[in-house]
């Protein structure tokens, strides 16, 4: 579906690979002004330049959503460059697919990133979209955010609470019109997840496990963040809304 967003202002974290540039590339196409940050600078630039060579507007702040005040002073910039803003789409995370989260030092770095992380990018974008009159935050959880996982503890933890974290904040600042929803996508070909994807025999058992039979591309969950932010959704808030080829329908 094309939407237009022209004059919005749309912020994505974790901007600089996989979901989050195509969250970034969709708002691109769809007229509005996008911030791309990302702690990845090279990542970021090529998200940007992607964006310009569509006709699009789009600034690199680079920021390490567990800075607290890299966050805030991350929305202040995007004041400054762009007035205001409509759109937080609070992407960034890591997965720690070889480390073991039962140590102490991964699992707080998974805290901060992918869930404190996350409630330092509402509380900030919230701020500014209180004086707008409105906004939406679109959070990125997972299928990791509903079911279980054997092998890492502290992401599916930090998953479970994005969903928490959402729940609260569409309850929170619905009287100022500010809707908070979040995706919860399955198995998506990003960097993420390319240890599987290149191993033959792990992406055939994630494929079995997919009704649909393979693994979803980032544009995929970008077509819902955009849908969750557009007027199209004005009614729906505190949802995760599921895009995973029907991994956790059985
Ligand atoms: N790929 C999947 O199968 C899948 C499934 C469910 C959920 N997710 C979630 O989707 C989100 C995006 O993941 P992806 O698959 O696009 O992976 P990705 O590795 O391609 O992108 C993640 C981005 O986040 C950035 N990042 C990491 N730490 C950061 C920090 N401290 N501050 C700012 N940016 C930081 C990275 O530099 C990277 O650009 C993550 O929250 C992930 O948990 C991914």
């Amino acid at each position: 579906m094309d939407y237009d967003f022209g004059g919005k202002v749309a912020l994505i974290t974790g901007a600089g690979s996989g979901i989050g540039r195509a969250t970034a590339l969709a708002f691109g196409k769809s007229g509005a002004s996008v911030i791309v940050s990302d702690v990845n600078e090279q990542g970021g630039d090529e998200t940007v330049d992607l964006i310009k060579q569509t006709g699009g507007q789009a600034i690199f702040i680079r920021c390490d959503v567990a800075d607290a005040s890299a966050v805030d002073e991350m929305v202040e910039q995007a004041l400054k460059e762009y007035g205001h803003l409509d759109y937080g789409h609070n992407n960034a995370g890591i997965a720690n697919v070889q480390a073991d989260e039962w140590d102490e030092d991964v699992w707080a770095r998974s805290l901060s990133i992918n869930l404190t992380g996350v409630m330092h990018c509402m509380r900030a974008e919230v701020k500014a979209m209180r004086e707008r009159g409105g906004g939406a935050i679109v959070n990125t959880s997972s299928i990791n955010g509903l079911t279980g996982n054997a092998s890492q503890p502290a992401y599916v933890s930090t998953k479970h609470g994005v969903i928490g974290l959402t729940r609260h904040g569409a309850l929170k600042w619905a009287k100022d019109n500010i809707r908070v929803n979040c995706v919860c996508p399955g198995v998506i070909e990003t960097a993420m997840t390319e240890a599987v994807a290149s191993n033959p025999q792990y992406r055939a058992a994630m494929e079995n496990m997919t009704p649909l039979g393979r693994m979803g591309r980032p544009e995929e969950i970008a077509g819902a963040v955009l849908w969750l932010c557009s007027d199209q959704a004005s009614f729906v808030t505190g949802h995760p809304l599921v895009i995973d080829g029907g991994a956790t329908v059985a």
